[in-house]
């Protein structure tokens, strides 16, 4: 049927299906609009009512009305497919990406998914631009906010379960197609400042940057969104090697690949298109489909097309893909699929699916400290101070939809308990407590201190150089600090923070932003109704200069023999430790896991084999609760360098207390391999390690052999 289509299609039309705009220019009055937008970008009706694609819609409503506008002017009648960002959530908010990490457990990635993809296709919305699959060591960056963290392996996993989340039909018809991004290397921006230049080698490529976008493909995902930056000095959107090379003939994906926002005009700023024609030359022939925002094709695509300088069989090829892309989601069946007011009206932020937000926050919540103050007991009196205690702007970055207003503070979610509160105040320095103030502190058993970043302080465009807790809220510990009393410090960041100053809080809990149901989760916590099970996705630096700090670094030459007193010529620094202050993967229970009993099914396996694996874990209580069983491999010798330690699989139970279970796993010869710089996998004969634990400092290890 497409290819049937295609033939009726004039260059016009063919070049329209590239394009991606904003719905203004089909809601405005176009002829009001002659003199501004419109105009500069040269644009006319023509053009404009031959594009195939929308960026944002308010509502169901605005998507029917815009589709019907879009089709009574269209000579072909192809329906306009609506995108845009469903990050963590539509209108109920979930955790950020990067606290869905933290659960460890990437089932929580589906099932959000699906909840955001049912209640973004009610509301118009048929792609969603997430997951963002960018591999990160750097925590200044601040999207480090919208990933999965550190590890290959989790960032891979949490992708895969996304993407299958989002495309999975729920029972009442809805999916949204998934656009992973941001097509690559994007999160190894330079000094982690957004948007700035990435140098990466083919190595680190194909090894670490591609595998949450390698992961996405496999897992079938409809569309790829190119990156702002280079790779290999020319920028992702017109580069053949990532579009044509990698992706369409190593991978074979078939689905489209999408700009980023202006990125294909900022090839110009890049120095690498001489002017938008070049542009457009470059996007086609690279293999770049829709172009968002910028009207490069647009405007230039007829005339390459006519003069022969773009052949027309590349341009076909794109526009097929945007048309089967529309087929496979439904739109030539049902230009309004999925858009109800009615659903709207019942699905969005049903009960169902923010007690699914609730749940999903409760297993992001990482437990850094606890020295037996958590959790708090029923007759204890608490008081509540720092900025984010009446805090109900919860939702974090990049909830486009989701309105804060509907989220309760801490203090209100107290309010409602058991436990008494002696003292509530909202305040980030000293100087915002009286001495008054203070007089009633210490009537308290414990003090809960709100600290952290707000929403502004991490996202696209957020990036710092220096992730330290803010001084004035150090000060604030500081002086609190001086009543004596317990103190618990919840941090709200969407990032590893630098948290020196308040250390010896007698427990530290790392709450991120969780969206609609934050305080209630971070309550249930506090109290012992949710028994923490979360763990870092990404190592907490001691401080902003470690930086890159990372659990599975290449071994050097020069290795530390004694942490504490490393000798002279070895890799270390003069003023501090090489680890960071809280590892990747660490994360407290209230209850005590022990692992024991590895056990290999074999010492020496083929690569025609599967090593099977198993322990014993004992929740030795004394609360049921969940932890993750982390299996790590070393590769010790291989013809390149490999990770002192790397993550292949984990498991995340439900242990009763008391309870002892043998937790399995199958190794393959793919979990042991690793790409080459040309991007092709190999398996290295010789002796491997396996590590099995549920943090890096209680592993239990065995040896085996691949032959
Ligand atoms: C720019 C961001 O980099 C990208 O992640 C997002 O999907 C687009 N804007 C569209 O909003």
């Amino acid at each position: 049927m497409i290819h049937e289509l295609l033939k009726q299609m004039t260059i016009k039309e063919k070049i329209g299906q590239l394009a991606l705009l904003s719905p203004f220019f089909l809601i405005e009055e176009l002829s009001k609009e002659a003199a501004g937008p419109i105009k500069e970008l040269d644009l006319d009706e023509e053009k404009i009512f031959s594009i195939g694609s929308i960026l944002g819609v308010r509502d169901a409503k605005e998507m029917i009305a815009i589709q019907e506008r879009y089709l009574k002017k269209s000579r072909l009648k192809i329906p306009l497919i609506f995108m845009g960002d469903v990050i963590h959530g539509y209108k109920t908010i979930f955790p950020v990406p990067l606290a869905l990490a933290a659960s460890f457990d990437p089932e929580n990635a589906r099932v959000t998914a699906q909840i955001s993809a049912k209640e973004a296709n009610v509301s118009g919305l048929h792609l969603s631009f997430s997951p963002m699959a960018d591999f990160v060591r750097d925590p200044r960056w601040g999207r480090v906010v919208e990933s999965f963290g550190e590890s290959t392996y989790l960032l891979a996993e949490c992708a895969k379960a996304m993407v299958e989340g989002y495309q999975k039909e729920q029972p009442g018809g809805e999916k949204l197609g998934a656009c992973v991004k941001h097509y690559a290397a994007y999160g190894a921006a330079e000094g982690g400042r957004d948007y700035n230049t990435v140098d990466v080698s083919r190595l680190f490529l194909h090894n670490y940057s591609l595998s949450g976008y390698r992961a996405s493909v496999k897992a079938d995902v409809k569309a790829m969104m190119t990156a702002f930056n280079v790779f290999e000095g020319v920028p992702c959107t017109i580069n053949t090697y990532l579009l044509r090379d990698v992706l369409r003939t190593d991978w074979g994906f078939e689905g489209v690949t999408i700009s980023d926002y202006f990125s294909l005009g900022e090839s110009i700023r890049h120095g690498v298109s001489e002017n938008a024609r070049d542009a457009a030359t470059k996007g086609l022939m690279a293999g770049l489909d829709i172009e968002m925002v910028s009207v490069c094709y647009l405007n230039h695509m007829e005339e390459l097309i006519k003069s022969g300088e773009v052949p027309m069989s590349l341009l076909d090829e794109a526009v097929l893909r945007v048309l089967k892309l529309k087929d496979d989601l439904g739109l030539f069946k049902n230009p309004f699929i999925g858009a109800s007011a009615e659903k709207e009206a019942a699905y969005l932020l049903h009960p169902d699916h923010l007690d699914l937000s609730e749940k999903v926050s409760r297993e992001s919540i990482v437990l850094l400290k606890n020295t037996g103050v958590l959790p708090l007991s029923t007759h204890n009196k608490v008081a509540l101070i720092g900025p984010f205690v009446t805090n109900t702007r919860t939702n974090g970055p990049w909830s486009w939809h989701g309105y804060n207003d509907h989220n309760m503070s801490l203090l209100e979610v107290f309010q409602r308990g058991e436990l008494e509160v002696t003292f509530a105040k909202a305040g980030s320095s000293p100087e915002d407590y009286s001495k008054d103030d203070y007089e009633i502190l210490h009537e308290a058993d414990v003090i809960i201190l709100y600290l952290g970043e707000d929403r502004q302080r991490s996202g696209e465009a957020h990036s710092l150089t220096d992730i330290s807790l803010p001084e004035n809220q150090i000060s604030l510990f500081e002086s609190v600090r001086k009543l004596g009393k317990p103190c618990v410090v919840l941090l709200q960041n969407g990032r590893p923070m630098v948290l020196e100053g308040i250390l010896d809080a007698e427990a530290i809990v790392a709450c991120w932003f969780l969206g609609s149901r934050s305080s209630e989760a971070i309550y249930a916590t506090l109290i012992g109704e949710n028994n923490p099970s979360g763990k870092l996705p990404m190592s907490f630096p001691i401080n902003t200069g470690q930086i890159p700090v990372y659990h599975d670094y290449l071994p050097t030459g020069r290795p530390v023999s004694d942490c504490l007193r490393p000798g002279e010529y070895e890799s270390h620094y003069l003023d501090q430790p090489n680890e960071p202050r809280f590892k990747f993967a660490h994360g407290m229970s209230y209850s005590r896991f022990l692992v024991s009993n590895l056990k290999l099914d074999k010492t020496r396996i083929t690569a025609a084999e599967t090593l099977l694996l198993s322990v014993e874990m004992k929740n030795e209580g004394p609360y049921p609760g969940k932890d993750t069983i982390l299996v790590f491999i070393t590769d010790h010798f291989a013809q390149i360098s490999r990770p002192v330690i790397q993550l292949v699989k984990s498991k995340k139970m439900m242990l009763k207390t008391h309870e002892t279970v043998v937790v399995e796993f199958e190794l393959t010869p793919d979990d042991l391999g690793y790409y080459l710089a040309d991007g092709s996998k190999i398996y290295d004969k010789g002796d491997f390690t396996v590590h099995v634990g549920t943090n890096l400092d209680h592993l239990l290890s065995a040896k085996f052999t691949l032959i």
